[in-house]
């Protein structure tokens, strides 16, 4: 079984060292992992609620973009869109924003610091609160849920919206799932270990402190911001304590631990700051050098990038469509053209009919069931990524009709269903071989009167 793992950027700005360490890295290796399915995103729909600024939001999804991929995200593995390629999220948006309680919403952080700052300042309580930032966290639940992720890797701070999208989701499932859960439910994955990576103040770095050290800026960009790093004032020789200075931190975050030993020992030895500053450089530059010239290559060529997403929103949308389908199928926004169809099956149930029901696996694959008119299960299909195929086999088998079917039993007492030699169905373990014969039989019956309806 596959973990899906799926997280977002906000594109308001350019990443630095610890939105790298703290986000991309670890998302990038957790995307190697062999049962990890993932699905990154630059969250520019986001983006809209805190800037106005229109260069600026392309110009960060552009830097982000071109970030991910020069430390190596392999897109063939993952898949990686920008949200705003993806219209189904907007469409879920409403569908959940309908379930979600204002209630809930009111007690989210970020509305409410809105609201705290306004009462402080003898305002309105929502003066300046946009619609955007109310339902902030419904527009996450979109993102999370139209994947059904399973882990969702965030800050601290996120951590109540991915509780929220869990709420959203459990009302979501209650009101329309009729026993199915068509929303898995998120959890929230904090990586203790990268979570704060402290600026040149030593304060969490974060570009509101204005204490960050720049990703991709020139070498000597990145000397000089390493030179800003605040020390105490020990002198050269004197034993520095690597335990209190955010210096150490920083070269903890990127170095193994032998290199961790050695630098420790030499500042308890009295390594000169200017020597420790020269370390650390080496240490980052040695770490960032060579993702700079794959990141200065693909910021000049856009339309590369461009293709890249566009194709990852394109796998993204081979889930998102059909599963939207669903939803709205769910809450009751159905085509009229079935509307006599679906009162003729209704009948047809009513009747008892063989039939074949087709479903969706929480991997995110497709199979069908055939049930005899009674209920019973005959066969169950093999998975399908793609829901039409299911269709496409389903209706096959309807008009090949029971002669033309090919069954093979196998050593057990299971027998297997073959179309156009691939096995794409298995019938459910017998007792015995009678009882696996008389099921197949069952089929047959079951397959002759799907023809004639
Ligand atoms: N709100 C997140 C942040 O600012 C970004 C984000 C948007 C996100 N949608 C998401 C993160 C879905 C995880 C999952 O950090």
């Amino acid at each position: 079984m596959t973990t899906r793992i799926l997280t977002g950027i906000t594109t308001t700005g350019t990443p630095h060292l610890g939105n790298y360490a703290g986000a991309i890295r670890p998302a990038i290796v957790a995307s190697r992992q062999s049962d990890a399915d993932s699905f990154y995103f630059l969250a520019d729909y986001h983006a809209l609620i805190k800037c106005d600024d229109p260069q600026r939001i392309q110009r960060s999804r552009l830097e982000i973009a071109a970030t991910w991929l020069a430390f190596g995200l392999d897109t063939d593995r993952v898949t990686f869109y920008r949200q705003s390629d993806i219209p189904e999220i907007t469409e879920l948006t409403w569908l959940l924003t309908c379930v979600a309680g204002k209630g809930l919403l009111n007690r989210a952080h970020a509305y409410k610091a809105a609201v705290d700052k306004n009462g402080e300042n003898g305002e309105d309580p929502d003066a300046g609160v946009t619609m955007g930032l109310f339902s902030y966290p419904v527009l996450m639940a979109a993102d999370i849920l139209m994947f059904n992720a399973h882990k969702v890797p965030v800050g601290r701070d996120q951590i109540q919206h991915v509780e929220m999208a869990r709420d959203i989701a459990q009302r979501f499932n209650h009101l329309f799932g009729q026993g199915r859960e068509f929303f898995t439910l998120p959890e929230a994955v904090i990586e203790e270990s990268v979570a704060t990576l402290p600026g040149l103040d030593g304060r969490k770095m974060s570009k509101s402190y204005d204490n960050t050290i720049p990703l991709f800026g020139s070498a000597k960009q990145l000397k000089d911001s390493i030179a800003r790093i605040v020390t105490d004032s020990r002198a050269p020789g004197e034993p520095k304590d690597p335990d209190n200075s955010h210096l150490f931190t920083l070269y903890q975050a990127f170095s193994t631990p032998a290199q961790q030993a050695e630098f420790r020992q030499q500042l308890l030895e009295g390594l000169a700051w200017g020597e420790a500053k020269q370390r650390l450089f080496e240490l980052l530059e040695g770490e960032l050098g060579e993702a700079r010239e794959r990141y200065q290559h693909l910021i000049e060529k856009p339309s590369e990038l461009e293709d890249i997403l566009q194709a990852g929103a394109a796998k993204a949308r081979r889930i998102a469509t059909p599963f939207l389908q669903e939803l709205r199928e769910a809450v009751g926004l159905r085509s009229f053209r079935n509307e006599l169809q679906s009162t003729a099956k209704a009948k047809k149930k009513a009747g008892k009919s063989a039939r074949f029901v087709s479903f969706r696996e929480q991997d995110g694959s497709f199979r069908f069931r055939f049930l005899a008119a009674d209920g019973e299960q005959l066969l169950l299909s093999r998975p399908f990524t793609d829901p039409k195929a299911v269709g496409v086999a389903t209706q096959r088998l309807a008009t090949l009709g029971a002669d033309a079917l090919e069954l093979r039993a196998d050593e057990g007492n299971q027998f297997t269903l073959w179309l156009d030699g691939e096995c794409i169905a298995d019938s459910p373990d017998y007792d015995d071989v009678n009882a696996r014969d008389a099921a197949m039989l069952r089929l047959h019956t079951a397959v002759a009167t799907l023809a004639g309806a």
